[in-house]
């Protein structure tokens, strides 16, 4: 019990010690940014503090909408990529609320006011060096690996977590879903992903109380959903390819049997034949592998089946997702040994899909 209260009081003042600290760390930035625009007499300055923060606000707390003009543009600086920014202020973006920012207010979506080129690079050059927000850190999404899939999951998510309720996008050539809030179908080309990843782990830290909505969404859902978004309006989008990296050049299929043999044989049998004792109590049952023509496959669907599972391909969820589970070079042994070993029964092969 002592020992107890001793060491409640002992975090205590650690904890005091550690916001100490974290206030100091605050106070530092905070007056090298006040310097920083007081000595900044550009032309981004100007208008910043002139035009533009008769609607927006640019420093502060974020707050329901009901109370602004405009979007809160603190962190102007990471949530836009740059060319987007400088074409928007030049007038050569459309709008991104379809019934205005305001749509409680009549007047619906006005024009934006515009600026030259030369003052939207300066605007742009303003954000960059004053409008940082340190919750957005750098690289916490890495997309250089989104594949295809990944991006097909997040779409569906977008239907199934009410995106498409409050936020267009673009079927066909037209615009469809809800017109709540800022249209989506052109995210790729404007969002920073640092930003759009933050944004998504908790939306109220940058817009309050202004309709949005916080979705149940594991790291894996978020980073589905980030990543289709990235993906739109994006022309000639390139996905990774798993079985085109380096991982699978150097797959191995002897090494590829001990995997088939850990994983696999359990349901599909030794020498898979569909016989392991999993199989027993399963409809479907495991696919018979000793008469497929496994070595033809295409490449995307016998990674996506082993990789995400039978649900992903239209076949029975009984078939897990092993793309947790099994590390990436023994998933490309594991490949490598299927097409090397199950060529199909000649009599009786059905062919591949
Ligand atoms: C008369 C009010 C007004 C002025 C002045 C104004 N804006 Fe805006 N701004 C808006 C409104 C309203 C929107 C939302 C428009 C929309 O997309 O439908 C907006 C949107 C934006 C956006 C996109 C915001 C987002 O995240 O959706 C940026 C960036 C922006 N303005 C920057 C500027 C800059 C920089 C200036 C000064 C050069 C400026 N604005 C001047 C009203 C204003
Ligand atoms: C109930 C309506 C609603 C739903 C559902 C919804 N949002 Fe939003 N979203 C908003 C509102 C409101 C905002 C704040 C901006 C604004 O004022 O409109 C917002 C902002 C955003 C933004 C930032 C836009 C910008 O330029 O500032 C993104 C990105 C976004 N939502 C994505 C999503 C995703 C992904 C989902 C589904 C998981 C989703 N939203 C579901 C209403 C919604
Ligand atoms: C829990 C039992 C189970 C385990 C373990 C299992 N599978 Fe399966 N697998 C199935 C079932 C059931 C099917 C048939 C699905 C269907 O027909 O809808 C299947 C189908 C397949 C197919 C699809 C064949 C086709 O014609 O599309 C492949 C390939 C496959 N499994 C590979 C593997 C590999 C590789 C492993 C080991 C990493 C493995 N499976 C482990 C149950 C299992």
């Amino acid at each position: 019990m002592r020992w107890e209260i001793i060491s409640n009081l002992k975090s205590y003042r650690v904890s005091l010690a550690f916001l100490l600290l974290f206030f100091l760390g605050c106070a530092a930035p905070v007056n090298k940014k006040n310097e920083a625009q007081a000595s900044d007499t550009g032309a981004g300055a100007k208008l910043v503090q002139g035009a533009c923060s008769s609607c927006h606000k640019f420093s502060g707390q974020p707050e329901t909408k009901f109370n602004l003009k405009a979007p809160d543009l603190m962190w102007g600086g990471v949530k836009y990529q740059r060319a987007w920014l400088e074409r928007w202020l030049q007038g050569q973006e459309e709008n991104l609320y379809p019934n205005g920012y305001r749509w409680d207010q009549a007047g619906g979506s006005e024009k934006h006011m515009t600026v030259s080129r030369e003052d939207a690079v300066a605007v742009a050059d303003y954000f960059e060096t004053n409008l940082l927000d340190e919750r957005v850190a750098k690289n916490a999404i890495d997309l250089s690996q989104f594949t295809e899939q990944e991006r097909d999951f997040g779409a569906v998510i977008f239907k199934q977590y009410s995106c498409f309720g409050c936020h267009q996008i673009q079927e066909d050539g037209k615009n469809v879903g809800g017109p709540i809030s800022a249209n989506l179908y052109d995210s790729g080309n404007r969002y920073n992903v640092d930003w759009l990843y933050r944004f998504a782990l908790n939306p109220q830290d940058f817009t309050p109380h202004s309709g949005e909505y916080l979705a149940d969404l594991s790291g894996l859902g978020v980073r589905y959903v980030v990543g289709y978004l990235m993906t739109l309006g994006v022309k000639d989008y390139k996905f990774y390819e798993p079985w085109k990296s380096e991982t699978f050049q150097k797959a191995d299929a002897n090494r590829g049997a001990a995997v088939y043999k850990n994983y696999c044989t359990q349901c599909h049998g030794m020498e898979g034949k569909g016989d392991g004792p999993g199989a027993a109590g399963l409809d479907p049952k495991p696919a018979v592998h000793a008469v497929l023509p496994l070595s033809d496959y295409p490449e995307d669907y016998l990674y996506n089946v082993v990789y995400y599972g039978g649900k992903t391909v239209g076949k029975s969820p009984d078939m897990p997702d092993w793309g947790l589970t099994i590390p990436p070079q023994d998933l490309a042994d594991l490949i490598a040994y299927l097409r090397a070993t199950f060529k199909g029964a000649p009599e009786e092969a059905p062919s591949a899909p």
